[in-house]
């Protein structure tokens, strides 16, 4: 049995064209079940679905033996134990600094100010501004960074742009690009050894169907 942990929403649904063209279609739509264990087309193929940030977890203890999840949730888990052959290019985004349109962010860096920065990636955040030697306090959130400068909990977020719809239905504006983000295939090591046909049929499979640049 080969098990592919996903994440409802838009890693589920961009992940199953690469499906398709391994021969894998899942028999059920995981918005109109409360299934969490979903079986493909294949027998020997199975499609577990976790929380976005749980997909590295589960494939680094065992619980699925590969999975899609996005870069920014794979570098805040960190990669240890996980075998990342392939990025996927689908469900593109940046990882970006954004603030209110009315606070001066450049001047708060040049005058070394300590900035209060809200965002669910605690980890890169501390990492980027460290390296930029910016002083920041950061806040935790789990979700609507957005919400936290307008109310004054923080005076910059860290959060993913697409679009940019999301900043300006908030007022706010992206002053920093920390990184480009994308899925990745990430894959169990010791899977990866145990059954290994099947697991490189699925790696193959998704090279050959990865959109282009
Ligand atoms: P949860 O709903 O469990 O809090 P989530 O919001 O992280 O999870 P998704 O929104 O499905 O779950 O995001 C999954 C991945 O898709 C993210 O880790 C990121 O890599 C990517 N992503 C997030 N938002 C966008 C977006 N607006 N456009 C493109 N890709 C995105
Ligand atoms: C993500 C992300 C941003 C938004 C950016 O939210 O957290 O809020 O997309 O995309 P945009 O630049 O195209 O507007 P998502 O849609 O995943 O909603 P969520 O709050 O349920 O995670
Ligand atoms: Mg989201």
């Amino acid at each position: 049995m080969i098990t592919l942990a996903l994440s409802k929403g838009r890693i589920f649904d961009e992940t199953l064209p690469l499906l398709a063209v391994a021969g894998i279609e899942v028999s059920e739509d995981p918005e109109k079940s409360r299934k969490l264990i979903l079986a493909t087309s294949r027998p020997e193929v199975r499609v577990v679905l976790v929380r976005a940030s749980d997909v590295p977890t589960y494939v680094q203890y065992g619980g699925a033996d590969l999975g899609v999840t996005g870069l920014d949730v794979l570098l805040e888990h960190g990669n240890q134990g996980l075998y990342q052959p392939l990025d996927l290019r689908i469900a593109a985004c940046r990882l970006s600094v954004a603030v209110r349109a009315d606070y001066d962010y450049a001047s708060a860096v040049r005058q070394g100010s300590r900035i209060k920065v809200a965002t669910k990636y605690v980890g890169l955040a501390r990492e980027f501004f460290a390296s930029k030697g910016v002083h920041v306090d950061l806040i935790k959130l789990y979700g609507s960074m957005e919400l936290a400068p307008l109310t004054g909990l923080a005076d910059a977020i860290v959060d993913l742009v697409s679009t940019g719809n999301t900043l300006k239905a908030n007022h706010l504006v992206e002053v920093e690009r920390i990184m480009d983000i994308s899925a990745r295939l990430v894959v169990n090591q010791a899977a990866l050894k145990l059954k290994q046909a099947p697991i490189r049929h699925i790696i193959d499979a998704f090279a050959s169907a990865i959109p282009s640049a």
